[in-house]
């Protein structure tokens, strides 16, 4: 919670007796510029219980009201009480603060503990790891640290589609066109090729397509041979997709797959019988869903195989028996909304109060170069391919612009996904992206690179300055940092903790990449604006003082997106 605000709400509620500071504080505004403050509290909604005009009340409360020394004065304007920071002030307690809490600033207990599931990245085995589910992957992955950072637990599971129909195709391509030794070198890719040649060779001879549900029947009844390869596939995969995990960063606390509900499954239809909620028809079995307004769910098909619902039902019982979670989210783009919205409400009408802590996070499509990414025909970006080719572009700049730089490989490694990354968590989630290979490389304006860039540029200056960042421990004087572009890098760290609170209720990580450019931007004019290694020891060290918390900032912001932040570059 923003102290100063907080503060604010305080002041104020000793004025308002049928207020609480709460109320106040969710009231207070952020004025559009700063001639009219640094907050504002609106006082038109009191008008009615004081019978007043709202520019009668803010004029009232201004010359009562008990300011904090950290503010210079509250001024009623136009039915707002504004209030304007001692900058001076402000600045030497927000440095203060990032500089002995580091990597803990902006941190809370907020979450005291309680669980948070996250279900993310999930792909299918057999079926492209593609740049739609990098999305899964690094939004979910965000969301992770986020929540940790304020105190919650997170357990990252990843529900991997390794049970489904695409086994049985995969099997009998494997066997008329496959290859060993390239399955085990590139277990994405070859299993994959093996999906799309399946599919080439049905539509010409369509008794394939039965075969290959033979297969998947098979498995289903515990075939050795059918799940010997199916296990063998799996394992390649996931060995395959930590390579990639790794390289981006991102860590699951379980690799639950689908497949892992295949015997937990019964119980829960049981279940569903017991409490009345079944329904036949045409041989499958449903829950209706009518009176919602929703087409039923179904949970069982007519040859009695179970279904994606099925398994998530069942998985959402687990997790909360397992975890006992205060909140579940599943990330999937939006075209899943009304499946998760279906078996919900199934959970609800099961008589499980915990199923209002399920929650979809929905986000937008990925289409590439204007066309949908979709596995069956071969049009898709795979996630390694984009990865691979932003490190290498990434070298080739490391090459031409700064060939003596140490670490060139691990450099370009965190710069290059970190762009990916960065690219992704700027766009507000639920908007369609279109992946081009050019915007998710460049390195202007408002991307990752830019963002670390400014990050090593700060580091650069303290090298410079020959300041030890962790044992420095510099005379502040906020009179120094008093002027506009000062004061709004300032205003930044100070609102840095707000973001990343505003993500987490949002669910939205585009909020603090958006916070950290801007903090990027205010760095920028002021190192343009403000020389640091100056004669005067007394400006230099707050001047300092500003380019480490800065720095501090940006490398966890960044690293709360799941990005490095390297020292040069
Ligand atoms: N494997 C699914 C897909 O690629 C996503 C799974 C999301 N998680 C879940 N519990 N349904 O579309």
């Amino acid at each position: 919670m923003n102290q100063f605000k907080k503060m604010i709400a305080e002041n104020i509620a000793e004025e308002l007796e049928n207020f609480t500071a709460e109320e106040i504080f969710d009231w207070i505004e952020n004025p559009p510029n700063s001639d009219l403050g640094d907050y504002a509290f609106p006082c038109f909604r009191l008008a009615k219980s004081f019978r007043k005009a709202p520019q009668a009340i803010a004029s009232e409360l201004a010359d009562k009201i008990n300011l904090n020394d950290h503010f210079l004065k509250a001024e009623a304007i136009g039915g707002y009480l504004n209030f304007y920071f001692n900058r001076s002030k402000l600045a030497k307690t927000i440095l203060s603060k990032v500089l002995e809490e580091k990597e803990n600033f902006a941190s809370s207990n907020l979450g005291d503990g309680k669980v948070i599931c996250i279900d993310f990245s999930a792909p299918n085995i057999a079926k492209p790891f593609h740049v739609g589910h990098l999305r899964s992957t690094v939004i979910g992955s965000s969301l992770y640290k986020i929540y940790t950072h304020l105190g919650y637990e997170c357990i990252g599971i990843n529900h991997l589609g390794d049970w489904g129909t695409q086994f049985g195709k995969v099997i009998v391509a494997y066997k008329n066109w496959g290859n060993e030794e390239r399955v085990r070198q590139e277990p994405i890719q070859g299993l994959l090729d093996l999906y799309v040649k399946f599919h080439e060779e049905s539509e010409k001879n369509p008794a394939l397509e039965d075969e290959a549900r033979d297969w998947f029947v098979r498995m289903e009844k515990g075939d050795e041979e059918a799940l010997s390869l199916w296990k063998w596939f799996s394992n390649e995969t996931i060995n395959e997709l930590q390579k990639i995990y790794k390289l981006l960063g991102v860590h699951f606390d379980h690799y639950t797959g689908e497949s892992f509900y295949n015997d937990k499954m019964q119980p829960v239809l049981d279940d569903l019988k017991t409490k009345n909620l079944l329904k036949e028809s045409e041989g499958a079995i449903l829950v209706d869903l009518e009176p919602y307004g929703m087409p039923p769910c179904l949970v069982q098909k007519k040859d009695g195989s179970t279904l994606y619902a099925t398994r998530d039902i069942t998985a959402a019982i687990y997790r909360k028996k397992t975890f006992d979670f205060a909140k579940c989210l599943y990330l999937t783009d939006y075209s899943q909304n009304l499946h998760f919205a279906q078996w919900f409400k199934v959970v609800e009408l099961m008589g499980y109060e915990w199923s209002q802590d399920l929650e979809h996070v929905p986000f937008g499509r990925v289409t590439h170069e204007g066309r949908r990414i979709q596995s069956r025909k071969g049009t898709v970006v795979l996630l390694e391919d984009v990865i691979n080719g932003a490190i290498e572009k990434v070298t080739e700049i490391i090459e031409e612009k700064n060939p003596e730089l140490d670490n060139k490989e691990e450099t370009a490694i965190a710069v290059g996904v970190g762009a990916v990354i960065f690219n992704d968590l700027s766009h507000n989630r639920i908007k369609d992206i279109s992946f081009s290979w050019d915007t998710a490389f460049s390195f202007d304006g408002e991307t990752g690179p830019y963002v670390q860039y400014t990050h090593a540029r700060a580091g650069s200056v303290l090298r410079k300055a020959n300041v030890q960042e962790d044992n420095w421990h510099p005379e502040i004087n906020g009179a120094y940092l008093e002027d506009e572009v000062s004061n709004q890098v300032i205003r930044q760290l100070e609102t840095f903790g707000d973001a990343i609170q505003d993500a987490m209720n949002k669910n939205e990580p585009s909020i603090l990449t958006r916070h950290i450019v801007d903090l990027a931007q205010s760095f920028n004019r002021f190192y343009h604006d403000h020389p640091i290694l100056v004669e005067d020891v007394a400006v230099r060290e707050t001047r300092l003082a500003l380019v480490i918390a800065v720095k501090e900032v940006l490398k966890l912001g960044l690293s709360l997106l799941g990005i490095k932040a390297p020292e040069r570059m």
